[in-house]
């Protein structure tokens, strides 16, 4: 039998079985596919020809234990051992006929010669039940290529390769790890559905250009739990199209804090709704919770039911804000107020101390006023002598209790 077939999946298996059988008709059928392990298996990819030593490239192996436990039944295991294992992009992609584990004991180094990269480093793509775990790093060797960054000055600038990417996951987990480095963002989670992020540290220095932490976007019921993040950019972007998005026990600083947007970029973008940031602390950060959408939004779009709680500020810029005029570098294109709606937004609970004196900013535009505002126990103090503590609130509407009064908007 030739190998045809149009289907994502049967392609999959097909374009591996004919690998196996190089020169040989396969068997076309599904479930003829035998992966060489039987069910249940584990690829240690220093057996596999990876070398720890940080400087021979790895990809093979790497790329060879995931074609192997991808195929195989049952819990597939690839290892990577302690050591370090310099790698160019790595292409994850499913289905998989059983579910993979990554065991991170070691640490993956990615190479710096940017000509090896078409998209992101780690990409995972389709894969059901995928966990990410261990004690090790995924180190984006950012320092390196961070120059070659123009986005600062160009609108439609060349992005650089994102560390961990997840497309298209139901199911997963990453916990444990240590995301350092970055060439662009950390990690970006699009299309997925049910992804847990839990104790995993994110480092990169405060002034790293765009490199964000967690970035999600058109994706419903991602948890991000017990998470320490320090960038150049936002801790966590919440993007168009999240929806059941909760963020807990997560510490941000320094970068830009924890954000729902930017919105409105683009002009096909989806509502974000559902989401929930509890039990978080930022230090030092430009930002604490901001919600922002472009001055001018090429989408109408809403976000809704924003709820933050329990949020400690320390030494934080902008503690609050919602910035509705958000045009950074000036980019925008044509001036006028954002055709993002916001409403339904809590603040409870949240406390600390500002680095400017505008503790509260409710930046919202005046045709569409933010609505549902609330704000229930908000006391967060500037820290100057120099000045008072302020809030700034333009077309908002809702109703504060409990709060400082000179930041009560209502
Ligand atoms: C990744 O692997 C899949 C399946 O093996 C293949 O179809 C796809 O073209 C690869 N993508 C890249 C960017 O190499
Ligand atoms: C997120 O938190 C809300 C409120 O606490 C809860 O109702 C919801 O089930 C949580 N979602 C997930 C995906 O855990
Ligand atoms: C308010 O939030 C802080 C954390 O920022 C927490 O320690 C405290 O218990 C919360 N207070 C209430 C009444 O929930
Ligand atoms: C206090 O801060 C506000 C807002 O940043 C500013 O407009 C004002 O000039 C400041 N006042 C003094 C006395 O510095």
């Amino acid at each position: 039998m030739a190998c045809t077939g149009n289907a994502m999946r049967a392609f999959f298996l097909l374009a591996f079985v004919c690998a196996a059988h190089a020169g040989k008709d396969a068997p076309a059928k599904d479930g003829d596919a035998k992966a060489a392990s039987g069910p249940g298996g584990s690829f240690d990819i220093s057996k596999l020809g990876a070398s720890g030593d940080g400087k021979k490239d790895s990809t093979k192996a790497v790329q060879e234990a995931w074609t192997s436990a991808c195929g195989g039944t049952g819990k597939q295991t690839i290892l990577i051992p302690k050591g370090d294992y310099l790698v160019g992009p790595l292409n994850f992609t499913g289905p998989c006929k059983g579910d993979v584990t990554i065991q991170v004991d070691g640490n993956l180094l990615a190479t710096t010669d940017l000509s090896q990269y078409k998209g992101n480093w780690i990409e995972i793509l389709r894969v059901d039940n995928l966990v990410i775990t261990g004690k090790g790093k995924l180190d984006g060797q950012g320092p390196a290529v961070w120059s070659k960054n123009s986005c600062a000055k160009k609108y439609d600038c060349k992005i650089l390769p994102n560390s961990l990417v997840l497309d298209y996951v139901n199911n997963g987990e990453v916990s444990g790890i240590t995301l350092l480095n970055a060439k662009f963002f950390h990690m970006n989670v699009f299309q997925c559905k049910g992804v847990t992020i839990k104790d995993v540290t994110v480092t990169a220095p405060g002034d790293s250009p765009n490199t964000d932490g967690i970035h999600i976007g058109d994706s419903s019921k991602v948890t991000i739990t017990g998470t320490t993040i320090g960038v150049g950019d936002d801790c966590i972007s919440i993007g168009p199209g999240s929806t059941g998005i909760n963020v807990t026990g997560v510490t941000c600083g320094p970068g830009h804090g924890i954000s729902v947007g930017s919105l409105g970029r683009y002009k096909d973008e989806k509502d974000v709704t559902d989401i929930n940031v509890k039990d978080c602390t930022l230090k030092k950060t430009s930002n604490g919770v901001r919600i922002k959408s472009y001055e001018d939004a090429a989408c109408v779009i809403t976000a809704s039911k924003l709820h933050y709680e329990n949020i400690a500020m320390d030494d934080v810029a902008n503690p609050i804000i919602i910035d509705m005029k958000y045009c950074p570098n000036k980019i925008c294109t044509a001036k006028g107020d954002s055709k993002v709606t916001v409403k339904d937004v809590t603040f409870k609970n949240i406390t600390g101390t500002s680095s400017t004196p505008e503790a509260v900013s409710l930046l919202c535009s005046d045709k569409i006023p933010c609505s549902g505002v609330t704000m229930d126990n908000i006391k967060v103090e500037y820290k100057g002598t120099n000045n008072k503590t302020m809030a700034v609130c333009q077309n908002a509407k809702g109703s504060a209790t409990g709060c400082l009064k000179e930041l009560a908007c209502f």
